[in-house]
């Protein structure tokens, strides 16, 4: 915990040297939907009746008579009784009230390409899909894999997915292959939907080729047509998207579901090298990520346009890229590429573009933007922008002052989110016209949600929300002795925090061994495995090292089989092995060969010690350790590599 303390001093006093609270203008706070405490001492008052007010803004097939359901605590349930279905709550609702000309997304490609996809043709995508899905033998309850790019198509196949009740799995497009089967195969999914070529600033990479390649046991396959790729090999259980959709029924009404049934499934690092299957419901979660969508951002479905820069494939993207603006009517932008493709200011030439009023980011997209220079964002007209996000790690003040400055005109208030793949939707923040922010701290609870740090510096959230998990797929001892490790009243979130005289909680980072790389959750163990996988290594530990632009970057100390000797062409190949194994973004950035790993007397590896010498600090408590001599001659080649290295 000292490393926590260093920071929090680091960042008090960065507020302190610049202001410490930046309250809302009185302009932006006048036409605030919440601008008081009102919301937050109604939901005190009777927060399980709050919530089910807060259901009421759903469309329900049947209203939920009964809202919390501990009986079987930690495994709660809401709304069990209600009767209700996310694709009608995001699509037929809209149309049936006259809204389907309105644009759902901007959607912008890679290379300039411009479609406006409306309510409308959403729906009538959604429901041939949907009769696609069904045509393939899926039904209720069944897992159906989404491996697809930030296209329009994507959201068309979760949607279709919950008209009929199956679930999906989306993994992220940036995961390679393999990690793709063994989420299929732990999901046991029927059905993969997947592209032809994904296009990555300016280049196409072979997606189904390369899903073919790892053999991915599946019965059928839809294959998106986007990127045109040449290389498309198509067998026997693969249909092309296009064509499926042309031949189905035009018509395929929402079903009604229990509010408890099955929405989808996303795996999460954990720290183990076993993947969580995270699931959640429908009800419960739709009523939370529409709630907090709506005043979080404070959104005015009619003249916002919002922008959220996550992709699909992570929790944001499922909450507030899809279901959270779709099911408040908004008007999105969605792109496609990179932040710095074809230029390093596409993001600012989309904002001036569409006119985005609400922009959602990561510290790590902010700090990148900081590094390249003003004169990326200095040739765009951002006036329009009135509210920023931040999501997905600790924002460092020198950060959220360049937002607020740089992009936020000093004009717009910042929201610093936080949450988890685990809570489906924002927990903590700043409600932007009720409360002050303070750069570095994410805020308070939202209304109708509980939460303190433990005497040992942890987060936990004290009574269940609507949007929490149900469990982890298949393993539910796992998920009581991951999350309630304390009983069932108590979530224990994995993150170190300190709360401040106002209740603002100031977040520290991880306490388990989940290392954040630019805002992606990836677990040691899981790294750890891919590279002890290679033949030529005996052993490996992987630690966080404190990275300027990634937040945290993963250092690998590894031990080679034999008396084989690391040379650079072995450190080239342990990285693409890695990529290959689980994908680009769990690469080490730093590989260290090491004759010896320092251990307790009892045989376990003493990652403190490694990330002390990673980041090249003090060395920390050593009296437990088995070969102290270990450690200089690791010290010593951390030295070098950094000299190596360049840095
Ligand atoms: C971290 C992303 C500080 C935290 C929505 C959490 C944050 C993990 C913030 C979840 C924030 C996310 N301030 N830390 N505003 N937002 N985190 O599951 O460590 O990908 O436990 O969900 O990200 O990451 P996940």
């Amino acid at each position: 915990m000292l490393d926590a303390h260093d920071d929090l001093l680091e960042r008090r006093l960065a507020a302190l040297l610049e202001r410490d609270r930046f309250p809302p203008s009185d302009a932006f706070r006048a036409a605030a939907l919440i601008a008081d405490g009102s919301a937050h001492a109604a939901a005190a008052a009777d927060p399980v009746a709050w919530w089910a007010e807060q259901a009421r803004a759903l469309h329900w097939f049947r209203a939920p008579e009964r809202t919390l359901d501990d009986a079987d605590a930690p495994h709660y349930r809401w709304f069990a009784d209600g009767m209700i279905n996310a694709s009608y709550n995001c699509l037929d609702r809209h149309v049936t009230a006259g809204l389907g000309e309105r644009v759902a997304f901007h959607w912008h490609g890679e290379e300039g390409e411009q479609r406006a996809i409306t309510y409308a043709w959403l729906l009538e995508q959604t429901q041939r899909a949907a009769n696609a899905l069904k045509a393939l033998g899926v039904r209720r309850g069944d897992v159906v894999a989404v491996y697809l790019p930030m296209i329009p198509e994507v959201v068309v196949a979760m949607l279709a997915c919950t008209r009929i009740g199956a679930v999906h799995n989306v993994v992220f497009g940036g995961f390679s292959p393999e990690s793709v089967k063994e989420r299929v195969e732990a999901s046991d999914a029927r059905v993969l939907i997947t592209v032809d070529g994904a296009r990555r600033k300016g280049r196409t990479a072979p997606v189904k080729a390369a899903v073919d390649a790892v053999g991915m046991p599946v019965a059928r396959t839809l294959v998106v047509r986007h990127a045109r790729s040449e290389d498309c090999p198509m067998s026997g259980r693969d249909a092309w998207w296009h064509e499926a959709l042309a031949a189905a029924e035009p018509a395929c009404p929402a079903e009604p579901l229990p509010a408890e049934h099955p929405l989808f499934i996303l795996y999460s690092s954990g720290s183990t090298a076993k993947p969580k299957g995270i699931l959640h419901t429908t009800g419960g979660y739709l009523t939370q990520v529409a709630w907090t969508h709506k005043n979080v951002f404070d959104l005015r479905p009619e003249r916002d346009v919002y922008f959220c820069t996550a992709d699909v494939g992570w929790i944001t993207g499922h909450s507030y890229v899809v279901y959270g603006p779709l099911a408040n009517a908004a008007t999105s932008v969605m792109f496609e590429g990179a932040p710095d493709y074809p230029h390093k200011g596409v993001w600012w030439e989309l904002c001036e573009r569409y006119g985005t009023t609400i922009l959602y980011t990561a510290p790590t997209a902010i700090r990148a933007c900081m590094k390249w220079g003003p004169e990326h964002v200095e040739r765009f007209d951002l006036s329009t922008l009135r509210l920023l996000g931040s999501v997905g790690e600790p924002i460092n003040p020198k950060a959220w002052l360049w937002y607020w400055k740089a992009i936020g005109g000093e004009r717009c208030p910042v929201v610093d989110t936080w949450w988890q793949t685990e809570t489906g939707a924002i927990t903590v923040t700043t409600l932007p016209g009720a409360q002050d922010a303070k750069p570095g701290s994410a805020g308070t609870p939202l209304p109708g949600i509980a939460a303190s740090v433990t005497e040992d510096g942890l987060l936990t959230l004290d009574r269940p929300w609507p949007s929490m998990l149900r469990t982890l797929l298949g393993d539910p001892d796992r998920y009581a002795a991951t999350y309630f490790p304390h009983g069932a009243g108590t979530y224990v979130a994995g993150d170190a925090a300190r709360v401040d005289a106002d209740g603002y909680l100031w977040l520290l980072g991880r306490v388990d061994d989940v290392i954040i790389v630019s805002g992606h959750n990836l677990s040691t163990a899981e790294v750890e495995s891919a590279i002890v996988a290679h033949p030529k290594v005996a052993e490996a530990a992987v630690v966080a090292q404190v990275d300027a632009d990634t937040g945290q970057a993963i250092a690998a100390f590894v031990t080679l089989e034999g008396d084989l000797e690391g040379d650079d062409a072995l450190v080239d190949e342990l990285r693409s092995h890695v990529a290959r194994r689980i994908g680009k973004l769990a690469r080490p950035k730093r590989i260290v060969w090491a004759d010896d790993l320092p251990k307790t007397r009892s045989g376990k590896i003493m990652r403190r010690l490694l990330r002390d010498i990673a980041d090249g600090r003090e060395l920390g408590d050593v009296t437990t350790l088995r070969e102290p001599a270990v450690m200089e001659e690791l010290k010593r080649k951390v030295a070098e590599r950094r000299t190596a290295d360049g840095d």
